[in-house]
């Protein structure tokens, strides 16, 4: 499943056609679209020179998270640690921001640009435990294509 996506992200990033906010949006609708376990699929970045994160394209139900803080929730977090956040179960998490009820699983993977972390791809699920390794490559894999395109 995610070599076929793979090859589709890489024909949306491709496309010098399409401004950066519609190529964001294809893939967001392309990930939830394609993949059972990948509920809510969106775009955060670095808000200016702002200490918080503000939310870009995004696919799934609206949010009220537009602005997140730096540290607050999963999100916040990752802005902090510059590392992959994957949470199993949201309601053992402490610093979490719910978006919705039926949210059970998260993961957040930072993106760099010049090895800076300058925003974030974060996927919520409905379905319990669903990530694996192979979602942190897969995520990551897209970040570094999203950063060519920034
Ligand atoms: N759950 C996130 C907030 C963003 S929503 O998932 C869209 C968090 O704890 O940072």
């Amino acid at each position: 499943m995610f070599d076929t996506l793979k090859e589709q992200i890489l024909s949306i990033t491709s496309n010098s056609d399409a401004n950066t906010d519609t190529q964001l949006q294809q893939i967001c609708d392309l990930l939830k679209e394609n993949i059972p376990h990948y509920d809510w699929v969106g775009f955060y970045f670095k808000n200016g020179d702002k200490n918080e994160l503000k939310l870009g394209p995004y696919a799934g139900a609206p949010t009220d998270h537009i602005i997140i803080p730096f540290g607050k929730g999963i999100c916040g977090q990752v802005a902090v640690s510059n590392e992959n956040f994957v949470v199993p179960d949201v309601k053992a998490q402490d610093n979490y921001i719910a978006c919705s009820i039926t949210v059970k699983a998260e993961i957040v993977v930072p993106l760099f640009v010049n090895g800076e972390n300058i925003g974030q791809i974060d996927i919520d699920s409905n379905t319990a435990d669903p990530f694996t390794a192979e979602d942190e490559r897969f995520l990551e894999f897209i970040n570094a294509e999203v950063a060519k395109i920034l």
